[in-house]
């Protein structure tokens, strides 16, 4: 089959969450099943200059948005086997943000327009356009409303996949006229309003032809008022076309036997580089004492999601517990700051890495006993597969994707700790667990080998698009 994917980010071009990550990884597995997948995106300042400028131009001509005509420039490169393009307009994607212009409407719609026009002029007909999150879901309607009365587009079967439900992109209804230039009539049906916005995420779950997103758990999940963000009414009336596969992640890019940024490699039958990497971690980040005192690893965007606000009232007691503690991310002025107060509280014991940093962040995977995840929501969660493949034990709230990836390790299959409710309690006394087993090390490197036999590559969830996408087929 012929496959775009029309997506707001893709690493390693550029890249602001997981989002980027399966972008960049998951038309390369379904190259492999032999299907001609491209990917298209915006091309933002953010890209790299060394990915930027070997870009090649192959065309340019104008996209009309209403009433305004737009430059529109296509250049293309190839990435790890996948055609990729860009949608060039200086003007549109070179903002200092990336989504968070207050036009990021006219953005956004720009950008459909532009990939739905360039098609026949790049001569690739998709079977299946598969678009992700917000900032993409209006594609099937606009495909639908002044598109598919064409030979060239009327056969194309669309999938909208949900990577996170709490971004929707809601504006006015002025946007009806002045940006979509769609027909009331989707309004007045509420096909896409709600709560009297335009919702983008709510006309992605109508238009689509199918709704996937990133785990079976979070599928179950946003169907309920709990998880729905007030959306789980339009997911329920579209349960049918809703189905959850779990993110791979790309077992090439992240290989403890190979990694060149860690200090040490190693696999199962060579544990010692992972003690290693512990050791240089520590001295890294300035933590003292003995090497065998258990480290606890953290790597995340310091949002409300990530249920940083959990560890607000346990600093002291996680110390207490003989962990050591090292966190790197940003985010949220809250939660940078009390992680940074309670480094400095106990600099020998914790270490708070207020930035993004590619290289510390494999260095945290690697060098970590065990890996945190006390997530208030999780769709799939990448952190939890990233650390298992480099033997770090998850320790992870129940929800969405960590539910389906990881199961307590005192159980069959099991590989990490758990806990359910939402509170610092129940993670503390996840955190007990973690200790107690944290120092037995034969029994927690016993652990940790058996966790990295697990297999998170896109085989498998590759194999569930497959299947999805000849299912759309006529
Ligand atoms: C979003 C979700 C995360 C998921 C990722 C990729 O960032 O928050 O759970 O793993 O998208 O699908």
């Amino acid at each position: 089959l012929n496959i775009l994917h029309v997506t707001p980010e893709a690493s390693p071009f550029v890249k602001s969450g997981g989002l980027g990550d399966v972008v960049g990884s998951l038309p390369r597995a379904l190259r492999r099943q032999g299907h001609d997948v491209r990917c298209v995106l915006p091309e933002y300042d953010q890209i790299p200059l060394k990915y930027r400028s070997r870009l090649e131009h192959l065309l340019h001509f104008r996209t009309r948005v209403v009433w305004r005509e737009e430059y529109t420039g296509v250049n293309r490169t190839v990435q790890g086997g996948v055609p990729v393009y860009f949608i060039d307009n200086k003007e549109k994607f070179n903002r200092g943000t990336l989504y968070d212009s207050p036009d990021r409407h006219v953005q956004f719609t720009f950008f459909i327009r532009a990939v739905l026009e360039m098609l026949p002029k790049i001569d690739f007909q998709p079977d299946i356009i598969h678009c992700h999150d917000w900032q993409t879901a209006i594609l099937p309607l606009l495909l639908e409303e002044n598109y598919s009365s064409f030979d060239f587009y009327s056969d194309i079967k669309t999938v909208f996949t949900i990577h996170n439900l709490r971004y929707q992109g809601t504006f006015g209804p002025g946007i009806i006229d002045d940006t979509l230039g769609v027909d009331w009539d989707h309004w007045h049906s509420g096909r896409i309003r709600h709560d009297g916005m335009v919702n983008f995420m709510k006309a992605g779950i109508e238009y689509a032809d199918k709704i996937t997103t990133v785990s079976p758990g979070y599928a179950r999940e946003i169907q309920t008022s709990e998880y729905g963000e007030g959306l789980d009414y339009a997911l329920r009336m579209n349960s049918d076309d809703l189905e959850g596969i779990v993110n791979g992640i790309s077992y090439q890019e992240f290989d403890p036997a190979e990694d060149e940024e860690i200090y040490s490699t190693y696999d199962r039958h060579n544990f010692q580089g992972k003690r290693k990497n512990r050791r240089r971690l520590k001295s890294e980040m300035g933590l003292a004492g003995e090497n065998d005192r258990p480290l606890l690893g953290m790597v995340s965007r310091l949002v409300d999601q990530k249920g940083i606000e959990l560890l607000e009232g346990i600093g002291s007691e996680i110390v207490d517990l003989g962990f050591q503690f090292v966190v790197l991310g940003s985010g949220r002025g809250r939660y940078e700051n009390h992680l940074q107060l309670l480094a400095e509280k106990y600099p020998d014991m914790v270490a708070a890495a207020i930035k993004y940093d590619f290289t510390l962040a494999r260095r945290i995977y690697a060098g970590s006993d065990f890996f945190l995840m006390p997530s208030q929501f999780e769709p799939c969660g990448l952190g939890q597969m990233i650390s298992m493949r480099y033997g770090t034990v998850p320790v992870v709230r129940e929800t969405g994707g960590l539910k389906d990836t990881v199961k307590p390790y005192d159980e069959e299959g099991g590989t990490g700790i758990t806990f359910s409710e939402y509170s610092p309690k129940a993670l503390l006394t996840a955190l007990e667990k973690a200790a107690e087993l944290g120092h037995d090390r034969e029994e927690l490197e016993k652990l940790q080998k058996r966790v990295m036999k697990k297999d998170f590559s896109w085989n498998n969830s590759a194999a569930s698009y497959d299947e999805l996408y000849r299912s759309l087929e006529g």
